[in-house]
């Protein structure tokens, strides 16, 4: 599945679409739609030359990096803050942990189709989903489309200077260090309220529970949270199964592995109490 092919990625996109069982209406269907086409104009095309070349470089790269497991697992929290550094390759990290082009696509046309202002990325890790997140700001700019802007989140602070690298001279994106935990609630209270949030790091339930949590309040109306690794028997599978359940929202999509959630329109149709989550270390 991770080596779908951006034709075969849309195929399934738009199959799951059409058979979704609560299918989305509205502004957020015609989005979604357009975005599973995964069709590139011209100038957009040659966006994703320059991201390829971004990918080439990344697993060509023979260089080694001390970093932190923020990884998924139990490790992801505390332990992992205290754990020694390992000795990791930057092509192996890549191969990984980034967005394969196909769904680095689907990003780019969500973006394109959403036209968000602020997003947000929990696990920048090499900055690869985040070249194809602001690539897509840019387009949308240029088109006349307001300033717009990601923070990408990162606990390990080796990969977030090399996500820094190429983001920081785009303008349109910061890196934040630190472990989400500690760095959400400032990037909360200074940045939102946000349009698209990309929860892509630290994939167990309670932690994307808490994560989401913090951030419910700072969506704007009617945003997108896209949640990574829905996939059967994944944790996180259980934090979205909870979110659908316990959230009210304007609708959502399940879409091979990927979910996505959208806010309400109207602040008075969230008001319904929501269950605590557990916190995270
Ligand atoms: C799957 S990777 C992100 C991939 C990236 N979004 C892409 O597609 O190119 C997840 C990243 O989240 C970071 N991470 C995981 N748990 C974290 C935590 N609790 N705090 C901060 N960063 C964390 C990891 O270090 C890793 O780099």
């Amino acid at each position: 599945m991770d080596r779908l092919t951006p034709h075969f990625l849309s195929v399934g996109l738009r199959t799951l679409l059409a058979l979704q069982r609560r299918p989305l209406r509205g502004l957020h269907a015609e989005a979604l739609r357009e975005a599973a086409q995964l069709s590139l104009a011209p100038a957009e095309a040659a966006s994703e030359v320059e991201i390829d070349a971004l990918r080439a470089a990344l697993k060509a790269s023979a260089e080694t990096i001390q970093m932190q497991d923020f990884g998924a697992g139990t490790q992801a929290g505390l332990l992992a803050a205290l754990a020694k550094p390992d000795e990791r390759r930057i092509a192996e990290i890549y191969e990984r942990a980034a967005a394969t082009p196909a769904w680095g696509r689907f990003l780019f046309c969500l973006v394109r189709a959403l036209r968000p202002r602020h997003v947000l990325e929990l696990g920048a890790n090499l900055g690869v989903s985040a070249a194809h997140i602001v690539a897509a700001l840019d387009h949308n700019h240029r088109e006349g489309g307001e300033e717009a802007h990601l923070v990408t989140l990162e606990g390990d602070p080796t990969l977030a200077n090399l996500a820094r690298e190429h983001l920081v001279p785009t303008g349109r994106a910061t890196v934040v260090t630190g472990r989400f935990v500690d760095t959400l609630p400032e990037v909360l209270a200074t940045r939102s309220p946000f349009d698209l949030v990309f929860l892509d790091g630290h994939h167990e339930e309670a932690a994307t529970l808490q994560y989401f949590a913090m951030i419910r309040p700072h969506l704007a109306p009617g945003a997108c949270v896209v949640f990574d690794d829905i996939e059967p028997t994944r944790p996180v599978r259980r934090a979205w199964k909870r979110v659908l359940t316990e959230e009210p929202s304007s609708g959502h999509a399940d879409l091979l592995g990927l979910g996505l959630w959208f806010a309400p329109f109207a602040e008075a149709d969230a008001k319904v109490p929501r269950k605590a989550s557990a916190a995270v270390q």
